[in-house]
């Protein structure tokens, strides 16, 4: 009985489970019904009672030792899961994509964020105006040419009886939305205005007939010129790098007088000239001026008492400047390949 006791120490010794079938399979052979233990202990009331103190260790100890190497197997193979139709379950899952934001949201989503840090609160308007909101309002003179056909998407035009004020379209710029927020709100008036503008345009590596553009308005009593100047100055630091400069160039919006574009010097080439610059050290990204009077009246603003800031800029020229994707049409087509590119990393 001894030796038997013995042969079946080595054997549970070398057993390496390979499976947890096969681990079951050992547990029955040793610990089951008809087991060897249950087997030993039948034998064992046949041992002279002189040797059952020694007899009856050893089993106990070869008890132990296949309870211990069922524990030791079994957290070997604690990482093979099976499933009933034999499939491994600890198996790490198929990697999942993660989506992105489309460089245009990013884009738009920082420039929200440091005009909001400035105390300006978001407001919106509808893409599908009138002229009045689009155009006369905002100081447009009947024949200016930006209303010409070439340039806006007419919805209906002016019907002969009248029936509705003036031509429907989409809007042109989001300025639109400034005309909305001052015929509603009484200053002080701090917002911008993220939107889509669409403009009758052949589509192009530099011109698209929708893009997207962000309106700034500020209007309150003394607000000047040397506010938009520090207002654009933080823009342009927040959004570019503490060093950016900017200069601001005489131009002319019906809008705004005096109106003025803004460059911002290039980061590409600090200034010295480069291809992105076509040269210059500067890069356009944005018109503004203080808002005209008569835009004020217009709009029941008593501009006698209040003065103001405008300016507005494209999303996508800011984008373009941020990313170097200087195709426009790259940002419409939702070509993966150039979207996943702006994948968050985990
Ligand atoms: N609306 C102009 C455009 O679409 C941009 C602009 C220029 C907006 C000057 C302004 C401004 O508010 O003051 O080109």
């Amino acid at each position: 009985m001894k030796n038997k006791i013995d042969s079946l120490v080595k054997e549970a010794e070398i057993f390496v489970a390979k499976s947890l079938n096969d681990l079951e399979c050992f547990r029955i052979q040793f610990l089951g019904k008809k087991g060897s233990i249950s087997s030993l202990f039948q034998d064992f009331k046949n041992v002279p009672v002189d040797h059952r103190k020694e007899i009856g260790q050893k089993i106990n100890a070869l008890k132990s030792l296949i309870e211990e190497t069922i524990y030791q197997e079994k957290l070997k193979l604690s990482g093979t899961y099976t499933s009933e139709d034999g499939k491994d379950l600890s198996l790490p899952g198929d990697d999942l994509s993660l989506g992105s934001r489309h460089p245009i949201s990013l884009v738009r989503n920082d420039i929200i964020e440091i005009f909001n840090r400035q105390g300006f609160i978001i407001s919106e308007g509808p893409e599908i105006e009138n002229d009045e909101h689009v155009f006369s309002k905002l100081n447009f003179s009947p024949e200016h040419p930006a209303r010409d056909m070439q340039d806006t998407f007419f919805i209906e035009r002016q019907s002969a009886d009248n029936s509705h004020p003036g031509d429907i379209l989409l809007r042109t710029h989001t300025s639109s939305v400034q005309v909305r927020v001052m015929e509603n709100q009484k200053p002080p008036i701090r917002t911008i205005s993220p939107g889509r503008v669409f403009r009758n345009e052949a589509i192009s590596a530099r011109a698209h007939c929708i893009f997207h553009q962000i309106e700034g308005l500020y209007i309150d009593s003394n607000v000047s010129f040397a506010d938009l100047k520090q207002t654009l100055l933080y823009f342009s630091k927040a959004m570019f790098g503490e060093e950016t400069k900017i200069r601001l160039r005489p131009s002319f919006f019906p809008f705004t007088e005096p109106s003025a574009e803004m460059d911002v010097s290039c980061k590409i080439c600090n200034g010295k000239g480069c291809n992105v610059c076509k040269y210059t050290g500067w890069l356009e990204v944005l018109g503004c001026g203080m808002v005209d009077p008569n835009v004020l009246e217009n709009c029941n603003i008593d501009s006698s008492a209040y003065t103001g800031f405008a300016f507005g800029m494209g999303v996508e020229r800011i984008a373009m400047l941020k990313y170097q994707v200087n195709d426009l049409r790259m940002y419409f087509e939702n070509d993966v390949r150039f979207l996943e590119q702006f994948s968050y990393s985990l």
